[in-house]
């Protein structure tokens, strides 16, 4: 039987991503290490060395990432490690991040470097992180420092990872630091963020006029649980508006507007060089008049979805396309900044990973201007306040013994970047039970 491939363009950049705190290991100084402190992660699990990375392992990780053909990596830098305190800078913890930059160069992998994943130092929680005004040179003075420390490495940059889920989760919902439970706090939080980034934006090219700028974007694709209901329509259309579009509505018009709040942030209009795009999954939403803090939107997956462990994830390869169409409407390139699945026992991960990156070919063939993909993640990784219960990683950790186990996925993976494109081949011998699906005409 002939091979039949789906082909990337040249210069496309396969990638995984990772983040600081979740890598790195003994983050004393920041949110989520005090998060953990007030015991507020699952099973009271730790995140103690992590992987390791800041006692020299991300050297090993670079490796299996570069003998796994990948040509970029996705990660963050620390705030709390290059500003301890408000008044120091930490010179060593800047060029420790300058030899990881060499390391990648080495191994030929192109840095995009995450400025904020969701961690920051616990004395800007302290001075009351974004509801203080303060925050948005604090964040810049910080960017600053880092950009041009690594320049010379590092041309593309996300200012913040996930916002959405950042405000939802650590305003709205308070199950994230610093744990607050207020629309108003949220609110402000938001506009501070969004200045902050804009801020950010502009000194970043001042500095690196090269640079290319952008954030990593929470979408969740949802779709009405029954088509014909007004009521599930409604509800469906307020989860994707103040979800999906509370942080990309202001950067396309300056206006942020969340359920009953308006605010402007001018500056913030046309600050992203490049649309950063995180897909996971697609819910089905249903009416819920319990559920008013999440505006009456009750989320499931439908009967006989293909769930991951925990049901925490639906393997929806159409909603990613959905995804990035909606992307494509920024006009902006667009770089795949996250997909992947918890499996630890990588049962679903290659049909996963084979079905999306088929979706994401689809959406290149239809000429959308996709530059990358990052799988998340290269290796498994603390996974916030889910503690270590769930594993997205291509390598699996035991994080006592700091043992490293490749996955199947892994060589799914590094066939895929090696022949910059997924063949009938790879499907049949990685994923068999959707070959007549993706390579129906064979
Ligand atoms: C976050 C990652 C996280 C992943 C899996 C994303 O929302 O950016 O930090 O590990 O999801 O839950």
């Amino acid at each position: 039987m002939p091979e039949a491939i789906y082909q990337f363009p040249r210069g496309f950049l396969w990638g995984t991503a990772t983040s600081s705190h979740q890598v790195e290991g003994n983050n004393f100084l920041n949110s989520w290490h005090w998060w953990e402190e007030q015991g507020h992660i699952l099973h009271g699990h730790r995140c103690g060395l992590a992987c390791d990375w800041w006692g020299g392992r991300w050297r090993e990780d670079f490796d299996r990432a570069a003998e796994g053909n990948q040509n970029a990596h996705r990660l963050s830098i620390e705030w709390s490690r290059i500003q301890p305190t408000p008044d120091k800078w930490d010179e060593e913890a800047l060029e420790r991040y300058r030899e990881m930059m060499r390391g990648l160069a080495e191994r030929n992998l192109t840095p995009l470097v995450t400025l904020h994943h969701f961690s920051e130092p616990m004395w800007f929680l302290e001075e009351g992180a974004w509801e203080n005004d303060r925050s948005v040179e604090r964040f810049t003075q910080y960017a600053r420092k880092v950009v041009d420390a690594l320049k010379e490495y590092v041309n593309l940059w996300v200012t913040f990872n996930e916002p959405n889920l950042y405000i939802i989760f650590g305003y709205v919902q308070g199950i994230w630091p610093p744990g607050k439970a207020s629309f108003d706090a949220a609110v402000k939080s938001a506009v501070n963020l969004l200045r902050a980034h804009a801020s950010a934006y502009r000194a970043i090219h001042a500095l690196q006029p090269t640079a290319r700028v952008g954030m990593a974007h929470h979408y969740q694709d949802v779709l009405p649980a029954k088509a014909w209901s007004p009521l599930d329509r409604w509800a469906t259309a307020n989860l994707h508006r103040a979800l999906n579009e509370m942080i990309t509505q202001p950067l396309t018009n300056g206006k942020l507007s969340v359920l009953i709040f308006r605010r402007n942030v001018p500056e913030a209009q046309g600050t992203q060089d490049f649309f950063g795009l995180n897909y996971y999954t697609r819910s089905r939403i249903a009416f819920d008049v319990t559920k008013a803090s999440e505006v009456f939107a009750r989320r499931f997956f439908p009967q006989g979805a293909d769930v991951s462990e925990g049901a925490f994830i639906a393997n929806e390869p159409l909603g990613f396309f959905r995804a990035i169409q909606w992307a494509q409407r920024s006009g902006l390139p667009i770089i795949i900044t996250e997909n992947g699945v918890n499996d630890s026992e990588d049962r679903l991960r290659p049909r996963y990973l084979a079905g999306h990156i088929h979706q994401l070919w689809k959406a290149v063939n239809f000429n959308i201007p996709i530059k990358g993909y990052f799988h998340w993640s290269l290796v498994d990784n603390f996974e916030w306040e889910r503690g270590w219960t769930q594993r997205f990683g291509l390598w699996a950790l035991d994080e006592k013994t700091q043992q490293r186990t490749r996955r199947p996925s892994a060589n799914l993976y590094a066939a895929i970047c090696e022949a910059n494109g997924l063949s009938s081949q790879m499907v049949e011998t990685y994923a068999p039970e959707i070959l007549n699906q993706l390579f129906p005409e064979r």
